[in-house]
């Protein structure tokens, strides 16, 4: 059986009061109508339509090459937009799913649950539907005797009556596909809104005698259809707590769910703790082993296992095994640490591979470098990478010590084993096991302090006296 799917997202939102189209609102850093196409993936359908209208341009850019498009030019209400996707989709024969832009909380499984019982009861559609307390703002699902679906009722064209009914329209549904099309051509304006709604189709095929499912789901998040700010952070608690939950499930520690926060394509590897105020982010992938925070931030990140990162950023960075990071270290784009490297506090690496076990202990500015292994980088070590118009390249070789309180002014380089005295200001290559002094030789001048003393008393003496 062939499935198809139409994701409608041309509408403005006009309740969410911003410049920015609703679908593109982000939930846990993703656009809302990118979670509803995460779901509508696993249906492997033949066919993927997105309806877009509004900010059409930003939402295909967003969406990229998921899925195909078709433009609504003039927002006529829900079933209008279906309609966009006839030229494409009416001659086939299979089954068609219609999923809102705003329903960022759909799960996979339950579009697979509809199918099941959509196909084995023959139906010719097929409603999500959940039951709330406060049913207000939604479509009412109204039965008949036989329990199936009669119609669904719009909130603003409710009666009394109807506005009890607390089993809703969440906005998902399947169809008979070609049942679907002839349906839409029928399907008229004559409401309060003035709008073609996808919900009418439910009447004119139950009262042409298909038969029409509610699959009603007990996952009340799902349901949730974000139409304003209000419902947007509902969405993104609840989107937040089943992220968390699904890494819980996976075997990672999260010591404080209510402040860890994960964006919905982040990786995480089993017995990994996340310690309180971590912000994951992006496509950032953590390994097994590892002990993270307290207060990490990391986005598009990379790091393998056994890694300890407190107190610290992490942008586009790649980290090996076993590396300790932190507190107050900031690794830039670009910053590559390699296995059982170590680097601590306040310290910034840029654009800079780091060899294997080399150490960048305290205080210091890594950038546009290659870096050794087992190579020591003293306290307050910095490459002078930049003239004000051009970036170069510090390499420092395997084994090679820079001592304390240096400057690496580049493009330099300190060979294999050379020792690099604390303080100095490199401006030469320094060879292979080869000692670089670059500074003032110091003088001690026997007993002098007791003179100084004296001098910048007197002066201070002869100040006071002559104001
Ligand atoms: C819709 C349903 C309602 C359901 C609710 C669930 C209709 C008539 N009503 O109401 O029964 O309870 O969703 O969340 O379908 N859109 C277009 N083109 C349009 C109009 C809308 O593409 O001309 C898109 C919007 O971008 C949005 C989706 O369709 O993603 C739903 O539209 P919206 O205006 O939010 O419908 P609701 O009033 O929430
Ligand atoms: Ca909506």
């Amino acid at each position: 059986m062939n499935i198809f799917s139409i994701v409608l997202a041309a509408g403005q939102g006009k309740r969410m009061k911003s410049k920015l189209y609703k679908v593109l609102h982000p939930v846990c850093g993703k656009p809302m109508v990118g979670h509803v196409l995460d779901a509508v993936e696993s249906l492997q359908a033949a066919r993927k339509i997105v309806v877009v209208g509004h900010g059409a341009e930003m939402v295909k850019e967003v969406l990229g090459d998921r899925a195909e498009y078709v433009l609504q030019s003039e927002q006529l209400g829900t079933g209008h937009a279906a309609l966009q996707a006839k030229d494409l989709l009416a001659s086939e024969d299979g089954i068609t799913f219609v999923v809102c832009g705003d329903t960022p909380l759909i799960r996979e499984e339950t579009l697979r649950s509809m199918v099941e019982l959509h196909q084995s009861r023959g139906a010719a559609a097929t409603v999500l539907t959940a039951e709330f307390a406060n049913p207000h703002g939604y479509g009412r699902v109204l039965r008949d005797a036989s329990g199936q679906v009669s119609a669904i009722v719009e909130q603003k064209d409710c009666s009394p009556e109807q506005a009890a009914v607390r089993e809703i329209n969440t906005g998902s549904y399947c169809f008979d596909n070609k049942k679907l099309f002839a349906a839409l051509a029928q399907v008229k304006n004559d409401n309060a809104q003035k709008e073609y709604y996808l919900t009418d189709v439910i009447k004119i095929l139950k009262d042409q005698g298909d038969t029409v499912l509610a699959h009603c789901t007990d996952d009340l998040a799902e349901a949730i259809g974000v139409n304003d700010r209000v419902a947007l952070s509902e969405a993104e608690g609840l989107m937040r707590s089943r992220i968390i939950r699904q890494h819980m499930v996976n075997g990672v520690t999260v010591i404080d769910p209510g402040n860890t926060y994960i964006e919905k394509d982040v990786q995480i590897g089993a017995d990994t703790v996340l310690l309180p105020g971590c912000i994951l982010k992006g496509t950032t992938v953590i390994g097994g082993d590892c002990i993270i925070g307290p207060f990490v931030e990391m986005t598009d990140s990379t790091v393998g296992s056994g890694v300890h990162i407190k107190q610290s950023v992490l942008l586009e960075a790649s980290v090996g095994n076993s590396v300790s990071i932190g507190p107050f270290a900031y690794l830039r784009p670009g910053a590559k640490l390699a296995d059982s490297v170590k680097v601590g506090d306040f310290v910034e690496i840029k654009n800079a591979v780091i060899g294997e076990g080399s150490k960048v202990p305290h205080l210091s500015y890594v950038g546009d470098a290659i870096v050794g292994s087992g190579v020591n980088i003293g306290c307050g070590v910095i490459t002078a990478n930049y003239d004000g118009f051009n970036k170069s390249t510090t390499e420092i070789e395997d084994g090679a010590f820079i001592g304390s309180n240096s400057n690496l002014i580049a493009p330099v380089k300190i060979g294999k084993g050379a020792y690099v005295v604390a303080g100095s200001t490199i401006t030469q290559e320094v060879g292979e096991n080869d000692v670089a002094i670059a500074r003032e030789r110091q003088v001690n001048k026997k007993g002098y302090a007791e003179k100084i003393r004296n001098r910048f008393k007197a002066k201070k003496d002869q100040d006071k006296e002559s104001h």
